[in-house]
């Protein structure tokens, strides 16, 4: 059975002192909850990572980061490793956001060193691919994500690819306030799922989580997640909010 995932990406919010008092409300809130069977995830920005290991309870909420470099190590300045990252205790990154793609420029090539850097720092890795507004108007979206998964995902070995969580986040839905329809969204999901599993076979595509992301909030996430190939979400703006993120994580 595969894994129900609710994964916030705060992206560039929160100073330290915001992101503790932040973090520790959600720890409380889940604390005591036994009714849980969602993964949880809070994908912070680098410089909450080494306090989450101390804050939090890991049982309930996991952490990771938003991106990592394409190299291991060396002189490469302002860059943080995949390694470093492990090393703070996080077990998730986020690779391929459209928010990299777009204004850092990061290509499939790329992005496929990060995935496989992480791999082998013994991180878990969330992968993100999704079409902009134009793609679909072309009805191209279909082979532009396949092209994505392809390039920055289909080679790698399987035992490395059961590390993989991809996430469908469109991009004309990323803080938009517009959403994909829950059926947009499954038939987008479906379509991933058969691409993992004519490389990888069905065991391993039934087991994939495929995550939607793109202005999930409270009144849209029971209807989107209750679809067949939907096993959760990436949340931006939403996980900034208590109340909002622990509605989402209820609705999955
Ligand atoms: P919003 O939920 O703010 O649309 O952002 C989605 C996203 O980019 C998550 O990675």
């Amino acid at each position: 059975m595969r894994k129900k995932i609710v994964a916030g990406n705060w992206k560039m919010n929160m100073d330290l002192e915001e992101g503790i008092k932040f973090a520790g409300s959600l720890n409380e809130y889940f604390k005591n909850k036994t009714d849980v069977k969602v993964e949880i995830i809070l994908c912070t920005p680098f410089i909450h990572l080494a306090v989450m290991k101390e804050m939090l309870n890991q049982k309930k909420l996991a952490f990771g980061a938003q991106n990592c470099a394409s190299e291991d190590s060396g002189a490469f300045t302002g860059e943080v490793s995949a390694r470093m990252i492990k090393s703070t205790g996080a077990r998730f990154v986020i690779i391929g956001h459209s928010e990299r793609r777009t204004y850092y420029h990061e290509d499939d090539l790329l992005l496929n060193k990060k995935t496989i850097q992480a791999i082998n720092s013994g991180l878990e890795v969330i992968f993100c691919c999704g079409e902009v507004i134009k793609e679909r108007d072309q009805e191209i979206h279909f082979a532009v994500v396949k092209k994505q998964l392809e390039d920055g995902l289909f080679n790698l070995a399987p035992e490395d690819f059961e590390k993989i969580v991809i996430a469908y986040e469109p991009v004309w839905a990323i803080g938009t306030g517009l959403t994909a329809t829950p059926e947009q969204a499954q038939e987008m999901h479906k379509y991933i799922r058969t691409l993992v599993k004519g490389k990888y076979g069905n065991e391993t595509a039934e087991n994939v989580s495929i995550l939607y992301g793109g202005s999930c909030k409270p009144s849209n996430a029971s209807e989107i997640f209750s679809k067949p190939d939907v096993d959760g979400g990436l949340i931006g703006g939403a996980s900034l909010k208590k109340e909002d993120f622990c509605a989402i994580v209820e609705a999955v």
